[in-house]
């Protein structure tokens, strides 16, 4: 199954929210299939479809990662219908690869969406689970972490993120 390619930060399909998806066609299930392996290749955690270039509403997260297995799922038209609690942590993005920075985020989430049979599922998380779930909704919403951190920590992070950039074409 082919390696997709991964925009970076600075790519404007990273700003388009995911089109919510009506049917789960073929085309659907290899996207999500596709989107396992780059995870698993980028050594993610979890991907948004923008991320490749498609703009639907469907990311994929490896719930296995903290045991250090893997247990790849794809979530359809995700919604985040709880949240509890409060964490700082440091967060990454394979979108800006070894760019770090501390976020805010809810400690525990509950998440329903649907899977490629076109079932219903609700996912309880918490930690760096419920984290990753959180990023990748920011992604289908078309937010970048760095959006919500200080003018000075932002600017700090874009100026790294584009000379790293650089480095990468150079
Ligand atoms: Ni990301």
């Amino acid at each position: 199954m082919p390696i997709l390619t991964i925009k970076n930060w600075l790519d404007p399909v990273l700003r388009k929210k995911g089109e919510p998806i009506e049917n789960i066609d073929d085309s659907i299930v290899t996207l999500s299939k596709n989107m396992f392996e780059t995870t698993l290749d980028a050594r993610g955690a979890g991907l948004a479809a923008n991320q490749v270039g498609l703009p639907y509403n469907l990311f994929v997260v490896d719930m296995g990662i903290e045991k250090g297995e893997h247990d790849l799922i794809t979530v359809i038209n995700p919604v985040i219908t709880a949240m509890e609690g409060e964490e700082i942590s440091e967060e990454g993005c394979l979108s800006s690869p070894e760019l770090y920075a501390e976020v805010k985020r809810a400690l525990k989430v509950e998440l329903k969406g649907i899977d490629l049979n076109g079932n219903e599922v609700r996912y309880e998380a918490e930690g760096f689970i419920a984290r990753a779930f959180q990023h990748e909704m920011d992604h289908l919403n078309g937010s970048l972490f760095w959006d919500n951190l200080g003018k000075f920590k932002r600017d700090s992070l874009k100026r790294k993120f584009k000379k790293k950039q650089k480095e990468l074409k150079a």
